[in-house]
């Protein structure tokens, strides 16, 4: 089956112009003026809106077992959430358990996602417990396409490791040609100041923020960054949310080490006035917590600097009665927020048309830089004969506004409930299928692939 898009201002990181893309079977088969529409193709007509690159979330929780109960998106409803918001593929975080190996979580993992993902999928294997069995492993996963590990510097006894596991499996990665990634908070200092409160009784969701302040974050982003310099590795750090952390990034370069930074799509958007004193805050607890409008003001200029190569979303969603497990102590709420719906959206309404980005930075942080950074390029990123026929078409002047009413994944509120936004994705294709039109999904249970991925080529 073949699809004609017509006229459509077609968008990548590099391109910007009014031409018609045909797709047969599951990729591009042509880009130009004027293209024939072969006799079976569906022709859709583009006129007035914009042609993306499907886009690519590289931070998502789906189905995750954390803090005593699971995020509430499955991989089923979650990809589907997904694409009605343009994202077409998701990397979604595979947890080892310590003492366990990396194969077993992988086996679990597997068995939640095949089949029943609607859009497309890969994974990242967070590293959780180094030991000399888990650097057997680390080849193996490589070859089978996860080529990205993820380690936490926070979440002591559950998923931290210590600077000698560092070490250690940055030098294993780089052997292996891959990427290590961090959620780079201190745990330590972070645990002390979560005791300290409690002690004092101070246990509403403000004090989860208070007990991460931007020290917890920019020391760890310099240590990672310091230790993957030593090693060698390829390194990104993940959900990046503050002037001190960027900071360090910034002296990295100086160096001459490039270190891969994301924010997500909250960051540049809410901030810490969210945490008031009631429990209605518990809706943005996540780590590390929302930061300061100065903080905005450094990822914004962060990402028109080339210092932040990717917005993603931390999408952890939990449904407000189990963010009730810490009503009464801020560190018992689940971490984590939703928004893999609507990233691309927020991004485009409150970065391209308010004129803080360009159109081509935004397909380069939502969708081409993640692309290229985990080894998915130019299979998926960009629009180019050949590559997946994976899609997006918005209306640049649609307005809508966002609601827990209206959207599709599983969780009884929103974290931007009210926003209105100007730009409505209106049709989705997802490997030449169209995956969504006018809000309805066309694609279902099982759609979603695997994506095997590379190496860095960024
Ligand atoms: O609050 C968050 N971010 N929850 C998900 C786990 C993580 O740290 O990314
Ligand atoms: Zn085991
Ligand atoms: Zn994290
Ligand atoms: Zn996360």
């Amino acid at each position: 089956m073949a699809i004609l898009i017509k006229n459509g201002r077609v968008i990548t990181a590099d391109s910007d112009s009014i031409c018609d893309i045909l797709t047969e079977g599951e990729t591009i088969a042509a880009i130009g003026r004027n293209l024939p529409a072969p006799a079976d193709a569906q022709v859709i007509d583009a006129t007035g809106k914009l042609v993306l690159p499907g886009g690519i979330d590289p931070h998502v929780h789906l189905d995750m077992p954390f803090m005593g109960t699971f995020s509430s998106d499955t991989h089923e409803t979650g990809t589907r959430a997904a694409l009605h918001g343009g994202t077409t593929t998701v990397i979604d975080f595979v947890l080892q358990k310590q003492g366990h190996s990396l194969r077993e979580a992988l086996t679990e993992w597997q068995g939640r996602a095949t089949g029943t993902a609607v859009g497309d999928y890969s994974f990242h294997m967070a590293v959780t417990d180094f030991n000399p069995g888990t650097r057997e492993e680390i080849k193996d996963m490589v070859a089978e396409g996860i080529t990205s590990f993820k380690t936490f510097m926070a979440y002591k006894g559950a998923l931290m490791i210590d600077d000698a596991q560092m070490v250690g499996l940055m030098q294993e990665v780089r052997k292996h040609g891959g990427l290590v990634t961090a959620h780079a908070t201190n745990g330590d200092l972070i645990d002390t100041l979560i005791a300290q409160h409690r002690a004092a009784g101070q246990l509403t969701p403000r004090y989860h923020y208070l007990s991460q302040p931007e020290v917890t974050e920019a020391e760890a982003s310099g240590r990672f960054a310091d230790i993957a310099n030593y090693t060698g590795v390829n390194a990104y750090i993940v959900h990046l949310t503050c002037e001190g952390a960027l900071n360090q990034v910034r002296r990295a370069t100086e160096r001459n080490q490039r270190v891969f930074v994301e924010t997500c799509i909250q960051y540049l958007l809410l901030d810490a006035s969210l945490y008031g004193e009631d429990f209605e805050g518990a809706k943005w607890v996540m780590s590390p917590p929302l930061r300061e409008p100065k903080d905005q003001a450094t990822l914004w200029a962060g990402i028109n600097q080339g210092l932040v190569q990717v917005v993603g979303t931390d999408h952890c969603p939990f449904r407000w009665e189990q963010k009730q497990m810490g009503r009464d102590d801020f560190s018992k709420i689940p971490n984590g927020h939703p928004a893999i719906e609507h990233r691309m959206e927020l991004l485009f309404s409150e970065g391209v048309m308010k004129g803080r980005i360009s159109p081509q930075r935004f397909v380069e942080v939502t969708s081409t830089n993640a692309a290229k950074i985990f080894g998915m390029f130019p299979r998926k990123g960009t629009i180019s004969i050949g590559a997946d026929a994976d899609l997006v078409l918005i209306d640049p002047k649609k307005k809508h506004t966002i609601s827990a009413a209206t959207h599709h994944m599983n969780v009884d509120y929103s974290a931007y409930e009210g926003h209105e936004l100007t730009g409505k994705i209106t049709t989705v294709l997802l490997r030449g299928q169209v995956a969504v039109d006018a809000g309805e999904t066309k694609v279902g249970r099982g759609y979603g692939q695997f994506i095997k991925r590379g190496k860095v080529s960024f």
